[in-house]
């Protein structure tokens, strides 16, 4: 086909041009779909017991195991800057089979709850990490059975425990992650039969059992031989994070999340079309790890790829993203990015 030539007709070439709209700074503004605010972004905390000084993580670098102390100019200056809220992880110095110092009113992260409730308030959201994990001997989210196998109902009598203990400590919001079947149901009945019906219950939904934890591992000081496919999902299923969508809102949940972030953008997308609460993603320890290693190397831009990492979780419908950069994304956003 030859294109025509005359006067006032239109010269070769596509008639659809997209680039237009990309052509200013303004005019991208202007079309710009998603958006990212610090009041997006949930920042995960550590805290040790026993601690006189930070240790750092080194698999994280920039991430750090706090104080007490610490942990509250951390979270205060997050709050600062505008985050939408904090998730506390405790680092116990004695663990157990159940986890005693996770239901331990003066266990490390019931006290960190509490003491960062009274500094801060209700300027944030407080947020625990409703989990057995972190205080077992052998590294489980739950208890054992006579065989080593996750028993998962007696587990639920102990997040009931937990939940009442982190409710009573002041946390707004809890996040159950250990992938039981009922925990919703059982922290709600256990929340609402002790007087606690406005602690909310942020939903871990679709948790696969992932190797982009690994550092995190570190982080708290696991002590986990083995792995957790028992409970946690087959990185092969999609479809199956409906079923457990399904099952958190029937059981009361107030906020639903998909874990890992960036590797499972499909199933985020695919729960946040399907739920009528609002979603969540966590760009889990792995995911901030490869990050980090690759700019170390100066291989990537770190900022552009951090940036670019979180906007994709808000195109896939998360409206609160967990990432270990929160804060210092909230600090660029305030200097005007
Ligand atoms: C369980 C929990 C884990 C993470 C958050 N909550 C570890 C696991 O399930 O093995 C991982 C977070 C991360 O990797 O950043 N308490």
């Amino acid at each position: 086909m030859t294109f025509p030539t005359a006067p006032g007709s239109r010269p070769a070439g596509p008639i659809d041009r997209p680039r237009r709209l990309r052509s200013t700074a303004a005019m991208r503004s202007l079309v710009r779909e998603n958006s990212l605010r610090p009041g997006d972004l949930v920042l995960p905390l550590f805290v040790r017991e026993g601690a006189t000084e930070n240790r750092p993580v080194s698999s994280m670098p920039g991430v750090e195991q706090h104080t007490m102390d610490s942990l509250v100019r951390a979270a205060t200056e997050a709050t600062e800057r505008g985050v939408g809220g904090v998730m506390l992880f405790g680092v116990p110095e004695h663990k157990d089979a159940v986890g005693s110092g996770a239901t331990d009113p003066d266990g490390i992260l019931n006290l960190a709850l509490a003491r960062l409730r009274s500094e801060l308030g209700d300027d944030t959201v407080i947020m625990a990490d409703l989990c057995l994990d972190e205080f077992t001997d052998h590294g489980h989210c739950g208890v054992l059975d006579a065989d080593g196998r996750v028993d998962n109902d007696a587990t639920l009598v102990r997040y009931r425990e937990m939940a009442l203990a982190q409710a009573e400590a002041g946390a707004h919001l809890l996040g159950p992650s250990g992938m039981m079947d009922g925990q919703i149901e059982a922290i709600r009945d256990a929340l609402d039969g002790a007087g606690h019906e406005d602690t909310a219950i942020y939903a871990y939904t679709a948790k696969y059992a992932s190797a982009f934890y690994g550092p995190f591992r570190e982080a708290v000081d696991s002590s986990l031989q083995g792995d957790r496919r028992t409970y946690q999902q087959d990185p092969a299923n999609g479809r199956e994070a409906l079923r457990e969508l399904e099952l958190d809102l029937a059981e009361g949940a107030d906020l639903v999340m998909v874990k890992p972030g960036l590797p499972y953008l499909d199933v985020l997308k695919d729960v946040a079309a399907a739920s009528p609460v609002p979603v969540g993603a966590y760009q889990v320890s792995g995911e901030y790890a490869m990050i980090e290693a690759a700019a170390a190397n100066g291989w990537i831009d770190r900022d552009r790829m951090i940036l670019e990492t979180l906007l994709a979780f808000r195109r896939a419908g998360a409206s609160t993203v967990l990432t270990y950069y929160a804060s210092e994304v909230a600090g660029w956003y305030r200097d005007g990015l």
